[in-house]
């Protein structure tokens, strides 16, 4: 069996910081979607990492970490944080698998990422800029570079005529971007060189294997279900299935071999980048989340749009992905708070609703909140569950009963330590 563990909301929920905590449990950690747009960090021992690509299962001795065939890869980031990994003396050549299916990112994909937003102006998704779009659609077009092809010897002409057509592209979209191609390519054959280094494999034969003979797998996602391209705001959305269906393409998994399903959420909203929140606060609550919470991006350093519990959404959520067990994260940054709300229905064009409609733009949604008393503790020195305020169970109880779903993990800071089981 494989189980999922897939962020509820428009992602950095803290799955890295989750992740971690629950690989000890598990043999192998695999990523199957998405890219370097991923920002997942994780604190022990005193020590933060951000992880973007590599699985969040590497800093443990025992565990393998594979990186799917729905998974995108830029050389240049991977390497990054495979210096990374080596500084702190991890061993990842021993426990690192790529999967021959994953696709590339080339410089160009960046720079037609770039361009693509640049060209839309006010309207852009707010994309991280590395270049995951243009690459799945390389993919989805059929005309994608795969891991897999730097085995044969025309890999460089095949590299050369799809960085030509990047090109042909970039030059339509006529905007002005600055860049150096030579230099671009450098930094990305260099980097290719590492990446060779590797073991490449055919991850869905590895990974069905290792259920057959007993193993137990983690999928770790990346983003969250509402940047999912199909169930997600779009197109304020990522290029990739965040959801749990995914899981099973991105690594090759039969659906009846799906196992646990783990939702992680915010105690609150956030989201960075372009696109609807009907929850999000332009208030001193919304920035005292973002300054508790220390909301910034850890792929970009943006600042996260920070707003109240969407309820809606995260029903939603739970419904499409068949969550079987909640992880609340970020408690602690709620302390202090008299009353909470958390969002229980929208107004939808005239109506009342408790669903997720097609358009939750401001002139479409209004939201309708229910009070919460909220709690004053610091929860980040507590570490079992009797020490929890009676408030904060309150709380997950309202969401528990609106979802349906039970909480099992409250998280009350970033390190690995603050993590309790309920
Ligand atoms: P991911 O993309 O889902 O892995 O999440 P990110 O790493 O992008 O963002 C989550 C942020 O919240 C990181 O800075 C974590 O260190 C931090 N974090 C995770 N869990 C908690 C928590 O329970 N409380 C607090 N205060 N911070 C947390
Ligand atoms: P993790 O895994 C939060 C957002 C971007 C943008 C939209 C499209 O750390 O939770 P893209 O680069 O995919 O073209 O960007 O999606 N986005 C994320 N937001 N966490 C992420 O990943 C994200 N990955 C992409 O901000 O709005
Ligand atoms: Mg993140």
């Amino acid at each position: 069996m494989i189980d999922l563990l897939l962020g509820l909301q428009w992602g950095d929920e803290g799955k890295g910081k989750i992740v971690d905590v629950l690989t000890k449990d598990y043999d192998i950690v695999a990523r199957f979607q998405g890219g370097p747009n991923a920002g997942h960090t994780l604190i022990f021992d005193g020590h933060k990492h951000v992880l973007h690509t590599i699985p969040s299962g590497i800093f443990h001795e025992k565990s393998m970490n594979v990186v799917g065939n729905g998974v995108v890869i830029d050389p240049v980031i991977f390497k990054k944080e495979l210096d990374n990994l080596a500084k702190h003396h991890i061993d990842y050549k021993s426990k690192l698998l790529i999967s021959k299916k994953a696709h590339l990112i080339l410089p160009t994909h960046r720079l037609l990422d770039a361009a693509s937003e640049t060209m839309k102006g006010k309207a852009k998704i707010g994309s991280t800029l590395k270049g995951i779009g243009p690459t799945y659609m390389d993919k989805t077009g059929r005309n994608g570079f795969r891991i897999g092809d730097l085995q044969f010897d025309n890999w460089e002409e095949k590299y050369r005529n799809l960085t030509q057509k990047h090109l042909k592209m970039i030059d339509f979209y006529d905007v002005d971007i600055d860049f150096d191609l030579k230099e671009l390519e450098n930094e990305f054959f260099e980097a290719l060189e590492v990446l060779r280094t590797l073991q490449f494999i055919d991850s869905e034969e590895y990974i069905n294997n290792a259920m057959v003979s007993g193993k137990t797998i983690l999928a770790e996602g990346a983003q969250g279900s509402l940047l999912d391209i199909d169930f997600g705001t779009y197109p304020f959305v990522t290029s990739s299935n965040t959801t749990a269906a995914g899981a099973c393409t991105g690594l090759g998994v039969a659906p009846n071999k799906i196992g646990e399903v783990f939702g992680i959420f915010k105690a609150y909203t956030t989201r960075v980048g372009s696109g609807p929140f009907p929850t999000e606060l332009f208030d001193e609550d919304g920035e005292r989340m973002a300054k508790v919470g220390n909301e910034f991006g850890a792929t970009t350093g943006r600042a996260r749009r920070c707003g109240w519990l969407d309820l809606v959404a995260l029903k939603y959520a739970v419904q499409i992905n068949g969550v079987t067990q909640l992880m609340m994260m970020k408690g602690d940054v709620l302390s202090g708070f008299d009353t909470l709300k958390v969002c229980t229905t929208y107004n939808y064009k005239g109506k009342e609703i408790d669903f997720f409609p097609y358009n939750i733009e401001e002139e479409n949604v209004s939201v309708n909140y229910t009070e919460i008393k909220g709690w004053h503790e610091d929860l980040t020195k507590m570490s079992k569950a009797d020490e929890l305020p009676q408030s904060l169970n309150n709380y997950i109880s309202f969401v528990e009963d609106f979802v349906g779903v039970p909480v099992k993990i409250v998280s009350v800071g970033p390190d690995r330590k603050q993590t309790i089981k309920v």
